[in-house]
């Protein structure tokens, strides 16, 4: 049955569902909230907060909206699945992204250890601290042996995990995020874990509660600065998969994390219709986990998501009706690889409402738009991760010297990107 959809959220990830959304035939009309110039090319943006519950069901309802997909983590953890479930005009409706409970496993780091420790999950030996334990949390790193790893508990926009060499500067740090709220409520909690030494990766699981399905794995790329220098951003760049997530590792992650969280999650009870992004660390030959995100991430999602063939809509409404275990996966055997371009500064102070050119010269490879706007009729950059370009190819080499080939047909003032992806593969 063909459906209204609408999606949440205004970054590249949200460009990319519209895109795959759009392909189906199960989609009708497609509305994106609040959007960026590119969901505009391909639905109709609504100039809706992503965490306006009020307003979004007033759209729902005069839009006969089916299905909501909920782009990124806030409106997760602001309870926007209880939200539907709990109002009888919409209870309807399909809401892709866990509930309120499940969405804690992000919106706090110490939930989601004692989860990880619950189900005997592999992860970082941690304790967690408040400011009423300050001086215990000292000792606790005198304990350990460098590098430290301080992380707050609360949603810190991805800042709020700090990694520090020198044992006096970790107890500064631990005294700035309890006593002075450093991240303000993210921080009147602090996890202190052991730090993992070995190579990142993430999975992508998509679960309906009781099946679930293991989408393909990417790896990110979080500094700013080549060879991973520089300050933490929301993510310069993915490539999917990861090469060295071999069959046998594989597996591993898939009986020692991903089938016990799934399995956890149904017998605590909790809600859970969505993706589960689960952050691992390599370390030896087995896996760790270092976080989970209750959404998709970004710019994962912008070379994961293009490498999956099915129809988007129709493994959601499976999530929906809980039958995702009546799904094959088909991927696409090709490496993706994203590139993110930034606006100068970024991810300090940078400026917005530069003009942007050249994407239509682009060939061979898929942009995503992320922080854009139109003005007029031009397409202005309106964030610090401006778009991304996405390039397919047996190859991950060759997919990302594609990539950089098309970055360089586009323009805005101050634009960078790191031209090193892949460095550490
Ligand atoms: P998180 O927000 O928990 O993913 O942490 C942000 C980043 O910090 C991760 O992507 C890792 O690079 C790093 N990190 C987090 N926890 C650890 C750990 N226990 N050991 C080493 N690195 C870590
Ligand atoms: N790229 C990391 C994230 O979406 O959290």
């Amino acid at each position: 049955m063909s459906m209204n959809i609408l999606v949440l959220g205004s970054g590249g990830r949200e460009h990319t569902f519209a895109y795959k959304i759009k392909q189906s035939a199960l989609c009708t009309a497609l509305f994106v909230a609040p959007g960026n110039a590119g969901t505009a090319t391909i639905a109709t943006n609504v100039a809706i907060g992503v965490t306006d519950f009020p307003a979004i069901k007033a759209f729902v309802l005069k839009e006969a909206i089916s299905m909501v997909i909920v782009g990124p983590e806030d409106p997760l953890v602001q309870g926007i699945s209880d939200f539907f479930a709990s109002d009888q005009t919409l209870q309807h409706v399909a809401v892709i992204g866990p509930s309120q409970e499940g969405a804690r496993l992000e919106g706090s780091k110490e939930y989601a250890k004692e989860f990880l420790i619950r189900h005997d999950i592999p992860t970082a030996a941690y304790q967690s601290f408040t400011a009423a334990t300050v001086a215990e949390g000292k000792q606790f790193l005198e304990t350990l042996s460098p590098p430290y790893v301080l992380k707050a508990d609360g949603l810190a926009g991805g800042k709020g995990v700090l990694i520090l060499q020198d044992i006096a500067e970790a107890k500064t740090e631990l005294e700035n995020m309890l006593t002075n709220k450093k991240f303000g409520a993210a921080s009147e909690k602090v996890v202190i874990e052991e730090f993992l030494d070995g190579i990142e990766l993430s999975v992508f699981v998509l679960t309906d509660g009781k099946n679930y399905v293991t989408l393909p794995t990417a790896k990110d790329y979080k500094r700013i600065g080549e060879g991973d220098t520089g300050l933490n951003t929301g993510g310069m760049g993915a490539i999917s998969p990861v090469p060295f997530a071999d069959d046998a590792f594989m597996t591993k992650i898939e009986e020692q994390v991903i089938k016990p969280t799934v399995a956890g999650l149904a017998k605590e009870q909790i809600d859970y219709k969505g993706f589960i992004f689960i952050g691992l660390i390599k370390v030896g030959n087995d896996p760790k986990v270092i976080e989970y995100n209750v959404r998709m991430g970004d710019p994962e999602t912008e070379a994961v998501l293009p490498r999956v063939q099915n129809d988007l809509v129709e493994l959601f409404q499976h999530v929906a009706d809980q039958t995702l275990d009546q799904v094959d996966l088909a991927i696409d055997p090709r490496s993706a690889v994203t590139v993110m371009t930034v606006a100068g500064g970024y991810p300090e102070a940078y400026e917005k409402g530069k003009t942007i050119t050249g994407i239509d010269s682009v060939s061979d490879a898929l942009v995503f738009q992320a922080g854009t706007a139109l003005q007029g009729d031009a397409i202005v950059t309106n964030g610090g991760r401006v778009l991304a370009v996405t390039s397919l190819d047996a190859d991950f080499r060759k997919a990302l010297q594609n990539s950089y080939q098309n970055i360089e047909k586009i323009h805005f003032d101050g634009m960078y990107y790191r031209k090193d992806l892949g460095f550490d593969l």
